[in-house]
Protein backbone atom coordinates (compact mmCIF):
# COMPACT_ATOMS: atom_id res chain seq x y z
CA UNK A 1 0.00 0.00 0.00
CA UNK A 2 1.50 2.88 -0.88
CA UNK A 3 2.34 5.71 1.72
CA UNK A 4 1.46 8.76 0.46
CA UNK A 5 3.90 11.61 1.02
CA UNK A 6 3.02 15.40 1.10
CA UNK A 7 4.04 17.42 -1.65
CA UNK A 8 3.58 21.20 -2.26
CA UNK A 9 1.80 22.00 -5.43
CA UNK A 10 4.28 23.54 -7.55
CA UNK A 11 7.53 21.82 -6.41
CA UNK A 12 6.31 18.17 -8.17
CA UNK A 13 9.33 16.94 -9.81
CA UNK A 14 7.60 13.40 -11.19
CA UNK A 15 4.25 12.65 -11.02
CA UNK A 16 3.16 8.80 -11.99
CA UNK A 17 -0.39 7.57 -11.72
CA UNK A 18 -1.62 4.10 -12.48
CA UNK A 19 1.32 3.73 -14.55
CA UNK A 20 1.07 0.31 -16.79
CA UNK A 21 3.37 -0.99 -19.68
CA UNK A 22 3.31 -4.11 -21.31
CA UNK A 23 5.36 -6.00 -23.69
CA UNK A 24 3.68 -7.69 -26.09
CA UNK A 25 0.73 -8.15 -23.90
CA UNK A 26 3.10 -9.34 -21.14
CA UNK A 27 2.74 -6.84 -17.94
CA UNK A 28 6.30 -5.16 -16.93
CA UNK A 29 4.51 -2.73 -14.60
CA UNK A 30 1.14 -2.70 -13.59
CA UNK A 31 -0.49 0.59 -11.44
CA UNK A 32 1.86 2.20 -10.74
CA UNK A 33 1.81 5.90 -8.89
CA UNK A 34 4.28 7.66 -7.16
CA UNK A 35 5.08 11.53 -6.81
CA UNK A 36 8.38 13.22 -6.19
CA UNK A 37 8.95 16.34 -5.45
CA UNK A 38 12.25 19.05 -5.78
CA UNK A 39 15.54 18.61 -4.18
CA UNK A 40 14.88 14.85 -3.37
CA UNK A 41 17.26 11.59 -4.08
CA UNK A 42 14.73 8.66 -4.66
CA UNK A 43 15.96 5.34 -4.35
CA UNK A 44 14.50 2.48 -6.56
CA UNK A 45 14.78 -0.93 -5.55
CA UNK A 46 13.58 -4.23 -6.28
CA UNK A 47 14.37 -7.46 -7.65
CA UNK A 48 15.59 -8.23 -11.43
CA UNK A 49 12.76 -7.97 -13.42
CA UNK A 50 10.72 -6.18 -11.31
CA UNK A 51 10.27 -3.02 -13.84
CA UNK A 52 12.87 -0.60 -12.92
CA UNK A 53 13.95 -0.06 -16.02
CA UNK A 54 10.77 -0.10 -17.36
CA UNK A 55 9.38 2.90 -15.08
CA UNK A 56 12.61 5.17 -15.75
CA UNK A 57 12.13 4.17 -19.82
CA UNK A 58 7.73 5.26 -19.50
CA UNK A 59 9.43 8.24 -18.16
CA UNK A 60 11.65 9.32 -20.62
CA UNK A 61 9.07 8.19 -23.52
CA UNK A 62 11.10 5.33 -24.34
CA UNK A 63 7.87 2.61 -24.05
CA UNK A 64 4.43 3.56 -23.90
CA UNK A 65 2.22 3.24 -21.40
CA UNK A 66 -0.77 0.72 -21.89
CA UNK A 67 -2.71 2.80 -19.57
CA UNK A 68 -1.67 5.87 -16.92
CA UNK A 69 0.10 9.13 -17.20
CA UNK A 70 2.93 10.77 -16.18
CA UNK A 71 4.15 14.66 -15.30
CA UNK A 72 7.07 16.14 -15.02
CA UNK A 73 7.33 19.62 -13.38
CA UNK A 74 3.76 19.68 -13.69
CA UNK A 75 3.58 19.52 -17.57
CA UNK A 76 2.76 16.41 -20.16
CA UNK A 77 5.73 13.90 -20.18
CA UNK A 78 6.05 14.95 -24.21
CA UNK A 79 6.29 18.76 -23.06
CA UNK A 80 8.86 17.82 -20.58
CA UNK A 81 11.11 15.81 -22.62
CA UNK A 82 10.75 18.86 -25.63
CA UNK A 83 12.29 20.82 -22.66
CA UNK A 84 14.75 18.48 -21.79
CA UNK A 85 13.89 18.24 -18.48
CA UNK A 86 14.55 14.47 -17.79
CA UNK A 87 17.82 12.69 -18.01
CA UNK A 88 18.26 9.00 -18.20
CA UNK A 89 21.64 7.83 -17.13
CA UNK A 90 21.40 3.87 -18.72
CA UNK A 91 22.57 0.57 -17.12
CA UNK A 92 25.87 -0.11 -18.67
CA UNK A 93 24.89 -3.17 -20.21
CA UNK A 94 22.18 -1.81 -22.49
CA UNK A 95 24.86 0.41 -23.97
CA UNK A 96 26.84 -0.09 -27.20
CA UNK A 97 30.03 0.75 -26.33
CA UNK A 98 31.52 0.15 -29.79
CA UNK A 99 30.16 2.94 -31.35
CA UNK A 100 32.17 5.42 -32.55
CA UNK A 101 32.11 8.51 -30.13
CA UNK A 102 34.73 10.36 -27.95
CA UNK A 103 33.55 11.48 -24.32
CA UNK A 104 33.22 15.04 -25.49
CA UNK A 105 30.69 14.11 -28.25
CA UNK A 106 28.52 11.93 -25.77
CA UNK A 107 28.62 14.93 -23.23
CA UNK A 108 27.84 16.76 -26.42
CA UNK A 109 24.29 15.27 -26.70
CA UNK A 110 22.98 15.92 -24.38
CA UNK A 111 22.81 19.71 -25.49
CA UNK A 112 21.30 18.39 -29.07
CA UNK A 113 17.62 19.24 -27.85
CA UNK A 114 19.05 23.18 -27.55
CA UNK A 115 20.58 23.39 -30.92
CA UNK A 116 18.97 23.50 -34.30
CA UNK A 117 18.24 21.38 -36.89
CA UNK A 118 22.40 21.59 -38.51
CA UNK A 119 23.69 20.98 -34.55
CA UNK A 120 26.62 23.03 -34.98
CA UNK A 121 27.83 23.87 -30.88
CA UNK A 122 27.48 27.40 -29.91
CA UNK A 123 29.76 28.91 -27.47
CA UNK A 124 26.92 28.19 -24.71
CA UNK A 125 27.02 24.63 -25.84
CA UNK A 126 30.95 24.22 -25.62
CA UNK A 127 30.79 25.85 -22.04
CA UNK A 128 28.51 23.31 -20.61
CA UNK A 129 29.78 20.95 -21.99
CA UNK A 130 32.87 21.84 -20.71
CA UNK A 131 31.45 22.87 -16.76
CA UNK A 132 29.88 19.45 -17.17
CA UNK A 133 32.79 17.29 -18.05
CA UNK A 134 34.46 19.41 -15.30
CA UNK A 135 32.11 18.26 -12.33
CA UNK A 136 32.95 14.84 -13.20
CA UNK A 137 36.19 14.79 -13.22
CA UNK A 138 36.93 13.70 -17.00
CA UNK A 139 37.88 17.23 -19.11
CA UNK A 140 41.54 15.18 -19.35
CA UNK A 141 39.98 12.47 -21.22
CA UNK A 142 37.55 14.65 -23.13
CA UNK A 143 38.31 12.94 -26.61
CA UNK A 144 38.63 9.17 -25.67
CA UNK A 145 36.90 7.05 -27.44
CA UNK A 146 33.56 6.11 -25.03
CA UNK A 147 34.61 2.31 -25.51
CA UNK A 148 38.24 2.91 -24.36
CA UNK A 149 36.64 4.14 -20.83
CA UNK A 150 36.62 2.68 -17.55
CA UNK A 151 33.33 1.65 -16.07
CA UNK A 152 32.75 4.14 -13.83
CA UNK A 153 34.22 6.89 -16.03
CA UNK A 154 31.48 6.03 -18.43
CA UNK A 155 28.73 6.84 -15.78
CA UNK A 156 30.55 9.86 -15.21
CA UNK A 157 30.44 10.18 -19.08
CA UNK A 158 26.69 9.53 -19.18
CA UNK A 159 25.88 12.11 -15.75
CA UNK A 160 27.89 15.43 -17.19
CA UNK A 161 25.55 14.11 -20.52
CA UNK A 162 22.46 15.00 -18.05
CA UNK A 163 24.25 18.05 -16.57
CA UNK A 164 24.95 19.38 -19.82
CA UNK A 165 21.22 18.69 -21.14
CA UNK A 166 20.25 20.86 -17.70
CA UNK A 167 17.90 18.45 -17.01
CA UNK A 168 15.54 18.67 -13.63
CA UNK A 169 14.95 15.15 -13.24
CA UNK A 170 17.71 12.28 -13.41
CA UNK A 171 16.98 8.75 -13.89
CA UNK A 172 20.04 6.57 -12.72
CA UNK A 173 19.55 3.19 -13.67
CA UNK A 174 22.00 1.10 -11.43
CA UNK A 175 24.66 3.68 -11.43
CA UNK A 176 26.84 2.21 -9.37
CA UNK A 177 26.83 -1.60 -10.79
CA UNK A 178 30.87 -1.99 -11.86
CA UNK A 179 32.11 1.30 -11.09
CA UNK A 180 35.43 1.37 -8.77
CA UNK A 181 34.84 2.77 -4.66
CA UNK A 182 36.57 6.30 -5.83
CA UNK A 183 34.08 6.76 -8.25
CA UNK A 184 31.21 5.70 -6.31
CA UNK A 185 32.10 7.99 -3.84
CA UNK A 186 32.77 11.13 -6.35
CA UNK A 187 28.98 9.84 -7.76
CA UNK A 188 27.67 10.42 -4.47
CA UNK A 189 29.24 13.64 -3.85
CA UNK A 190 27.66 14.87 -7.14
CA UNK A 191 24.14 13.40 -6.11
CA UNK A 192 24.25 15.14 -3.18
CA UNK A 193 25.13 18.37 -5.31
CA UNK A 194 22.27 17.89 -7.98
CA UNK A 195 19.64 17.28 -4.98
CA UNK A 196 20.83 20.98 -3.35
CA UNK A 197 20.57 22.08 -6.44
CA UNK A 198 16.84 21.40 -6.56
CA UNK A 199 17.22 17.98 -9.11
CA UNK A 200 15.10 15.30 -8.26
CA UNK A 201 16.85 11.90 -8.44
CA UNK A 202 15.96 8.23 -8.95
CA UNK A 203 18.73 5.94 -8.48
CA UNK A 204 17.92 2.18 -8.88
CA UNK A 205 20.28 0.10 -7.07
CA UNK A 206 20.79 -3.11 -5.63
CA UNK A 207 22.73 -1.56 -2.75
CA UNK A 208 20.47 -1.15 0.10
CA UNK A 209 23.29 0.33 2.46
CA UNK A 210 22.68 3.52 -0.16
CA UNK A 211 19.41 3.61 0.36
CA UNK A 212 19.82 4.89 4.02
CA UNK A 213 22.65 6.87 3.45
CA UNK A 214 22.04 9.27 1.03
CA UNK A 215 18.96 8.39 -0.24
CA UNK A 216 15.40 10.70 1.45
CA UNK A 217 12.61 8.29 -0.67
CA UNK A 218 12.59 5.00 -1.83
CA UNK A 219 10.14 3.55 -4.11
CA UNK A 220 9.28 -0.59 -3.54
CA UNK A 221 8.47 -2.12 -6.39
CA UNK A 222 7.45 -6.08 -7.50
CA UNK A 223 5.90 -5.06 -11.23
CA UNK A 224 3.48 -2.45 -8.98
CA UNK A 225 4.87 0.01 -6.46
CA UNK A 226 4.39 -1.62 -3.18
CA UNK A 227 5.30 1.12 -0.87
CA UNK A 228 7.09 4.81 -1.12
CA UNK A 229 7.72 7.62 1.01
CA UNK A 230 10.22 9.15 3.45
CA UNK A 231 13.19 5.95 3.87
CA UNK A 232 12.74 5.98 7.73
CA UNK A 233 9.22 5.20 7.04
CA UNK A 234 9.35 3.09 4.37
CA UNK A 235 12.21 1.10 4.47
CA UNK A 236 11.34 -1.45 6.78
CA UNK A 237 12.64 -5.17 6.92
CA UNK A 238 8.50 -6.20 6.45
CA UNK A 239 8.31 -4.11 3.29
CA UNK A 240 11.45 -5.54 2.26
CA UNK A 241 10.17 -9.30 2.58
CA UNK A 242 7.19 -8.06 0.62
CA UNK A 243 9.48 -6.70 -2.17
CA UNK A 244 11.97 -9.72 -2.27
CA UNK A 245 9.21 -12.46 -2.75
CA UNK A 246 8.72 -13.08 1.35
CA UNK A 247 12.94 -13.03 1.77
CA UNK A 248 13.67 -11.69 5.40
CA UNK A 249 16.47 -9.10 4.34
CA UNK A 250 17.61 -6.72 7.32
CA UNK A 251 17.24 -3.24 6.72
CA UNK A 252 20.18 -2.22 7.89
CA UNK A 253 22.54 0.40 6.20
CA UNK A 254 24.93 -2.95 5.46
CA UNK A 255 23.03 -4.65 3.54
CA UNK A 256 23.71 -5.73 -0.05
CA UNK A 257 20.73 -7.80 -1.53
CA UNK A 258 20.86 -10.43 -4.26
CA UNK A 259 19.00 -8.94 -7.08
CA UNK A 260 16.87 -12.12 -7.85
CA UNK A 261 16.93 -14.16 -5.00
CA UNK A 262 15.11 -16.96 -6.82
CA UNK A 263 17.75 -18.07 -8.83
CA UNK A 264 20.02 -18.33 -5.48
CA UNK A 265 21.45 -21.64 -4.98
N1 LIG B 1 12.05 -5.03 -24.49
C1 LIG B 1 11.39 -5.96 -23.77
N2 LIG B 1 10.61 -6.87 -24.38
C2 LIG B 1 9.92 -7.79 -23.67
N3 LIG B 1 9.97 -7.88 -22.33
C3 LIG B 1 10.74 -7.02 -21.67
C4 LIG B 1 11.50 -6.02 -22.34
N4 LIG B 1 12.18 -5.29 -21.42
C5 LIG B 1 11.86 -5.82 -20.22
N5 LIG B 1 11.01 -6.84 -20.37
C6 LIG B 1 10.43 -7.65 -19.27
O1 LIG B 1 9.74 -6.76 -18.41
C7 LIG B 1 9.97 -7.10 -17.06
C8 LIG B 1 10.59 -5.93 -16.32
O2 LIG B 1 11.89 -5.74 -16.83
P1 LIG B 1 12.83 -4.54 -16.37
O3 LIG B 1 12.04 -3.30 -16.38
O4 LIG B 1 14.05 -4.59 -17.21
O5 LIG B 1 13.15 -4.96 -14.85
P2 LIG B 1 14.36 -4.50 -13.90
O6 LIG B 1 15.00 -3.30 -14.49
O7 LIG B 1 13.72 -4.26 -12.57
O8 LIG B 1 15.31 -5.66 -13.82
C9 LIG B 1 10.82 -8.37 -17.06
O9 LIG B 1 9.96 -9.48 -16.98
C10 LIG B 1 11.49 -8.32 -18.41
O10 LIG B 1 11.80 -9.59 -18.88
MG1 LIG C 1 16.95 -2.90 -15.04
Amino acid sequence: MPSRQPHLCGNERISVRHLCVEYHGVVAVHDASLHLNAGTICALVGMNGAGKSTLFKALMGFVRPSAGTIAVNGLPLDQARRARAVAYVPQTESVDWNFPVNVHEVVMMGRYGAMNLLRIPRPVDREAVKEALDRVELWHLRDRQIGALSGGQRKRAFLARALAQGASVMLLDEPFNGVDIRTEKLMIELFEQFRREGRTLMISTHDLSHVTSFCDQVVLINKTVLAYGETSSVFTSENLALTFGGLRLEASPTATIDPDPRQAP
